[in-house]
């Protein structure tokens, strides 16, 4: 087995340095892989160091080398010095015939080697042209599969940007894992069960359903549920109240005699049936399938389900299923059961099912509450327990807001205490909050909260304004379509281009801005390929038959190593659950790329030969910057 320490499977040099090493013998072999091996081999071939000696890694970024064997263990070993080593490996290891590495060299302790222009653009070239739309794809998912639990907002709410980052986060690892050869398996995990309903359907049938079907009906029936709760609240004080003066009273406090009366009758409204009991006796209605009960939640669950599809449309989120939290209804009872009979939960005096410390210091929860009602963590235990018999997973990916953390780790264990999970690995991909343009935390309350279609309208109209003055002269139907890639684009991107657990903030100016890392500056640079494309096509020039070879300009090189490092980005993105590893790659990609136009002309280049390379090289950057793009969820716009 060979390992490589991953100096390439990272599109960022210094930031996001090696994590860890990967086995290149699993997945497919790409270029640089090829050439880790080939050193790996020159190496072994010397003789002078045990294989499981070798390990390779990225030199610094001011070692004009492409890889380095660092010579300290296996010069130990040998009872010699590292420098002496290392000039002994480099003396006696050569490159084989047709092979990447272009030199072989001696630094110190270490041994480097560089990768030959010529033969990796030739190579890189080939593997681009050949796998297309599929470059940078794996095999190392082959038969197995990953369920991927994201979006999952809320029934009878407005979708808010809390769920735009699960959405976009979700759909992007969605992407990468389908790339890297998984089955993946995309779950809506729909709150669409639990006490709200009861106080929903209490608010409908006491104040009228609201009119219409969209988003405006989902907001009426969110102030509706707002309303309600007021009440419920003023029905808790009253009984405060009603408590406090009835102990006064007990006490002989004179006050409380001299309104004994009154009190008497502030009891006895306390006393009644209140908003609370008729949410619940709702709710209880609805899980034993009342009609209307039924009629009014089905209701609200179409009409939030078909307003968020108008985001997911727009945001390229497709769903295998949705089967939300209700579904799993049917199991709850026999998984509480078992969960006591297996003794890690118990019955209390009023009937409630708790769930004992399952570890030091992760608290006691609620499988079923004392009004027999269950619980969010129930109806994830039955999901765990449903998706595993079903999809057979070797990892349930659950992307969800980091203040969800404890829920996790609590379902997590119990999950694992029942016997469950015991071969599927369970993540939780953790996101930061969303800030405003202030720095301010989106919030109802404060006034300064965002929805997601809101937030995609702003932004297609800001795009908009972008694309009228950068290229007044296309056809409206065209200017909308790119404001809307465009647009769509910069919020998905401003989502995925830093690591997920820092909070983002909605920074329109640097979101939209055409220079810097943003969505626009990359969908810029790919366009202007494809300009350069089309020109070259309109003067008859074949790009296809360009010799590889002749692309030896380091501005050149810059970019050929850069599309040679999307598989191990990927891979990496894959094992880090992390999609800004493929959006830094995104926007190095796009630098070296603008280098090279400053560098280098390709449409008059110095030679007929020399042009139809470099257009090669540009038709082979525009698609993997595409494949790019299309894992984060982005579209890339031929024009601009
Ligand atoms: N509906 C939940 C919320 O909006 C998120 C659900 C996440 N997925 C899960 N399996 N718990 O907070």
């Amino acid at each position: 087995m060979l390992t490589c320490s991953l100096g390439f499977a990272s599109g960022t040099g210094s930031r996001y340095t090696a994590t860890g090493s990967y086995d290149i013998e699993d997945g497919m072999e790409y270029a640089l892989d090829r050439f880790v091996r080939e050193a790996h081999h020159a190496i072994a071939a010397t003789g002078l160091v045990a294989g499981h000696l070798i390990e390779l890694v990225t030199p610094k970024p001011n070692i004009p080398a492409d890889l380095a064997f660092p010579t300290f263990r296996a010069a130990k070993e040998a009872g010699v010095t590292p420098p002496h080593l290392a000039q002994r490996i480099a003396e006696k290891a050569h490159a084989p015939h047709g092979s990447l590495i272009g030199s072989i060299v001696a630094t110190g302790p270490f041994v480097n080697f560089s990768l030959d222009a010529a033969r990796l653009a030739a190579a890189v070239l080939d593997e681009v042209e050949r796998l297309g739309a599929r470059y940078g794809s794996d095999d190392q998912g082959a038969g197995k599969t990953i369920v991927i639990d994201y979006s999952s907002p809320n029934v009878a709410k407005t979708m808010h940007v809390g769920h735009i980052r699960s959405t976009i986060i979700g759909q992007s690892l969605y992407h990468i894992f389908d790339f890297l050869g998984y089955r993946v398996i995309g779950d809506n995990h729909l709150g669409d069960w639990g006490k709200q309903f009861g106080m929903n359907i209490a608010a409908i049938v006491r104040w009228g359903k609201p009119e219409g079907d969209d988003e405006d009906a989902i907001a009426a029936l969110d102030k509706l549920y707002a309303r309600y709760s007021a009440l419920v609240k003023e029905d808790v004080a009253l009984r405060e109240e009603a408590a406090e003066w009835a102990k006064r009273l007990e006490r002989n406090d004179p006050e409380a005699l001299a309104k004994r009366a009154w009190i008497a009758e502030l009891q006895a409204r306390a006393a009644q049936p209140n908003h609370d009991d008729e949410a619940r006796a709702w709710s209880l209605k609805l899980e034993q399938g009342d009609p209307l009960a039924r009629e009014l939640w089905q209701w609200m669950v179409d009409l939030t389900l078909k307003a968020n599809q108008r985001n997911y449309d727009r945001l390229g989120v497709r769903f295998d299923y949705t089967l939300g939290e209700s579904f799993y209804a049917p199991m709850l009872d026999g998984l509480i059961q078992e969960a006591i009979d297996k003794g890690v939960a118990y019955r209390d005096e009023d009937g409630a099912v708790v769930v004992d410390e399952l570890a030091p210091g992760l608290p006691t929860f609620l499988l079923r509450r004392s009004d027999s009602g269950t619980l969010y963590h129930t109806r994830d235990l039955a999901c765990i327990v449903y998706r595993e018999r079903e999809f057979r997973p070797a990892k349930i990916i659950y992307v969800v807001d980091s203040r969800q953390e404890l829920h996790f780790r609590q379902l997590f264990a119990l999950a694992r205490a029942m016997g469950y999970a015991q071969e599927t690995e369970l993540i939780h991909v953790k996101f930061g909050t969303i800030f405003d343009q202030q720095g301010r935390p989106l919030s109802t309350r404060a006034g300064n909260m965002v929805y997601l279609a809101d937030l995609l309208d702003e932004a297609h109209a800001r795009a908009r304004a972008v694309v009228d003055q950068a290229s007044p002269e296309l056809p409206e139907v065209e200017k909308e379509a790119i404001a809307e890639a465009v647009g769509v684009g910069a919020v998905v991107y401003n989502d995925l281009y830093q690591d997920p657990r820092r909070d983002i903030r909605l920074d329109w100016e640097r979101m939209l801005a055409i220079e810097g890392n943003s969505a626009p500056y990359i969908q810029y640079m790919h366009a202007r390929c494809c300009s350069i494309l089309r020109k070259a096509a309109d003067e008859g020039v074949d790009a296809e038959q360009g010799d590889a070879a002749l692309l030896t300009h380091p501005a050149e090189t810059a970019v050929i190593k850069q599309l040679a490092k999307l598989p191990g980005a990927v891979r990496e993105a894959g094992e880090r659950y992390a999609p800004f590893v493929i959006a830094e790659w995104c926007y190095e990609t796009a630098r070296a790329l603008s280098a090279f136009y400053r560098d280098c002309s390709v449409l008059k280049a110095e030679t007929p030969a020399l042009r139809t390379a470099r257009l090669r090289l540009v038709a082979a950057t525009a698609q993997a910057l595409r494949n790019g793009l299309a894992l984060l969820g982005i579209k890339a716009p031929e024009r601009m």
